[in-house]
Order: structure tokens, then C-alpha cells, then sequence
């Protein structure tokens, strides 16, 4: 079976084919450009943007897949209105032209699942930290179309929050790779800044107090070095994921855990993580980089396994209209609670 996957849920256009093989291709097309002069994305720039770039991507992918397709996939939700709405619609479209059923992907799936793609020694059930720029939650994924967020963020999102410290230390947009950057020419420990949710029993996580916190400081300690400042933002905000993804593999008793998303690329994570993993006996896994970045691969693969394991019913174009769920959790999935 080869699916060809579409995500337009932010502000990265995106076309790949999955087959029984694995990846065939994995197209992406960022618009930090369009988006750099507004220090963020702005939705309507970003529907167009998918506007104008997903048909020929799309093409191109077509012409270049290896077999007939057998079904088109596309993120449903949850993302930003307009943009589901241009990937619903050309779904539905390329699915009609080409007389193939079509499928919806909630992009949170596609990430929580995205680690099997790479690692095939990774199985259900396993615990997930999902650190991206929309979402901060630790699932414990127990079978496909089968999770329990065990907590989440109660504000902003890890990445979001990276994103708007960077902006404030004026290393522009988008912010997370930079800061990681300028943080490896800092000390972690020149400044104090608050571990969220450090002392809280809930495994539910917050960073608008940090984010705070760091604009505070940035706007205060004038003379402070900006590479100072972004260490010790880093190392809060890495120790606030990895103390609630210890509380959690607690909790579950978890032997696999999975990082995903945008901010699992952080290498200052990956290694606190694995320290964490390693006391307790657990093993990590995690993605190459254009798989943690938002990517219509881990949405095809999501697709193929559901449709491969008779979860969901690939839909008649014709009878079905292009929905999207701009807000679609996880828990809402499957029958879980
Ligand atoms: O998963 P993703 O591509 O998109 C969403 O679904 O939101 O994640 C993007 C987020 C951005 O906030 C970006 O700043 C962050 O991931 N990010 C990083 C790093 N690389 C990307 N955050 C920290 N360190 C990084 N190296
Ligand atoms: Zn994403």
C-alpha cells in the first residue's frame, strides 16, 4: 500500500510518500521567509503560502512515486483554520482525480507515532514526550488510536516559548535552533531561572512564568551576555520536561520513551533525557531531524498503519466533505476516554 501524505497544519508545506518499503520521499517547504518580518506565523500568510506551493509539490511527488498510490492523507487537525482547510481541500481534489480514496491524520498521531518510522525496535506501549511549537503534552500511547495524556501544558508551548525568548534576545525568527546555538557559548549556570511546575505533583507543565522570568532578565541585566542568558533559559526549560518525563516513566512503569517534535531536536534535551531514561531502565527513542519538524511523512505513516490495521476505513472522495478540526486532542481518538 502507498500513501501520499499532505501536511499543511502551520506554516510548513508538506508532500511524502509511505509505502510498505517505508519512506519514499519526504518533501518539505518551510516559510520562515514569509513569515521572518512578523517575528511569527501569521495564519494568513500561511494559508496562501500552502496555496501556492502544495499543487506542485504535489506534482512532483506523483511523478515521482514508484507505484500507483493507493490512497491520499491528510492532516485534519489540529492547526490553524485556513491552512487545513487548502490541505483538506487538495486531498479531497488529487483523491478525485485520481479515483483514490482519501484519509484524515490528526498531526498529534502523526508526531506520537512518528518514532516507529525510524526505529524498529520501539513498540507499544510506550510513553511520549510531544515538545513542539503548539503543543507540550506526555502521552502514553498504548496501541494505535489509543492515548492518555497524562499532563500538559497549562499556557504555552515549550517551542513557543523558546521561539519568543529568542525573539527577545534579537536572534529573529524562528527561534529554537538559534538558541540553542547561542546557549553553547553560555554558562547554564550564570543565572537562576525558575524550573516550572518544578514542585507540583500533576505531571501538567507551564512556561509562561518562565518566558517571563527570561524577559525580565533580558530587559534588566543589560550588561548580562545574551549566550548567559539563553544557557539558563535552556537548561529551565529542558529540566522542566525531563523532571515531568521522570515523574511520568514513574508512573507508568514505561520501559520505551519516545521524544518527538520540534524541540526533541534540542541536543541539551536529548542528553538530560537519556540520563532520565537511563536511571530508570528505560530505553529513548527518538527521530532524525526532518522527521521531529513538522513533516507529511509521519502523516502517511500514521496512515498506512491505520489503514493497514482496518482502524480507519479509507473515505470515498465524493461522499465525503473536506473537514477539519482546527482543535482535535489526542484523547479524542479511538474509544479512549
Ligand atoms: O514540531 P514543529 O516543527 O512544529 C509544530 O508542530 O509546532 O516544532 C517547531 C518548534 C519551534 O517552536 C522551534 O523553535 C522548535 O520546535 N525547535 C527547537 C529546536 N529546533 C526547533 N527548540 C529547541 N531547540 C531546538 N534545537
Ligand atoms: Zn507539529
Amino acid at each position: 500500500m502507498l500513501i501520499l501524505g499532505i501536511e499543511t497544519s502551520c506554516d510548513e508545506t508538506a508532500v511524502a510518500l509511505v509505502g510498505d518499503q517505508g519512506v519514499a520521499l519526504n518533501d518539505v517547504r518551510s516559510q520562515e521567509e514569509a513569515h521572518r518580518p512578523y517575528g511569527g506565523v501569521v495564519p494568513e500568510v500561511a494559508s496562501r503560502e500552502h496555496v501556492r506551493w502544495l499543487m506542485p509539490m504535489v506534482d512532483r511527488a506523483l511523478a515521482a512515486a514508484p507505484a500507483e498510490i493507493d490512497a491520499v492523507a491528510h492532516t485534519a487537525g489540529p492547526g490553524l483554520v485556513g491552512c487545513l482547510v487548502v490541505g483538506a481541500a487538495t486531498a479531497n481534489a488529487v483523491a478525485f482525480a485520481t479515483g483514490k480514496p482519501v484519509m484524515a491524520v490528526n498531526h498529534l498521531e502523526g508526531h506520537v507515532l512518528s518514532p516507529l518510522i525510524e526505529n524498529a525496535d520501539l513498540g507499544f506501549p510506550y510513553l511520549c514526550l510531544l515538545a513542539t511549537g503548539g503543543h507540550t503534552q506526555l502521552v502514553h500511547a498504548r496501541a494505535l488510536h489509543d492515548y492518555q495524556a497524562l499532563g500538559s501544558t497549562l499556557d504555552d508551548a515549550v517551542g513557543e516559548c523558546f521561539d519568543k525568548v529568542a525573539f527577545r534576545l534579537g536572534i529573529g525568527y524562528p527561534g529554537g535552533a538559534r538558541l540553542e546555538a547561542l546557549a553553547a557559548k553560555g554558562d547554564e549556570n550564570a543565572h537562576e531561572l525558575p524550573v516550572p511546575m518544578a514542585g507540583h505533583p500533576s505531571l501538567d507543565l507551564s512556561f509562561s512564568g518562565l518566558k517571563t522570568a527570561a524577559a525580565r532578565l533580558i530587559e534588566n541585566a543589560k550588561d548580562a551576555r545574551r549566550a548567559d542568558i539563553a544557557a539558563s533559559f535552556q537548561k529551565a526549560a529542558v529540566e522542566a520536561l525531563a523532571t515531568k518525563t521522570e515523574a511520568a516513566i514513574a508512573h507508568t512503569g514505561a520501559r520505551q520513551v519516545a521524544a518527538v517534535g520540534g524541540v526533541s531536536r534540542n541536543l541539551r534535551l536529548r542528553e538530560r533525557l537519556q540520563m532520565a531514561c537511563e536511571a530508570a531502565g528505560a530505553t529513548l527513542h527518538t527521530c532524525s531531524g526532518p522527521l521531529c519538524v513538522d513533516n507529511a511523512a509521519m502523516i502517511a505513516f500514521a496512515a498506512h498503519r491505520l489503514a493497514g490495521e482496518g482502524i480507519v476505513e479509507p473515505a470515498d472522495p465524493a461522499r465525503r466533505p473536506a473537514d477539519v478540526r482546527p482543535r482535535w486532542p489526542l484523547s479524542e481518538l479511538g474509544d479512549a476516554a
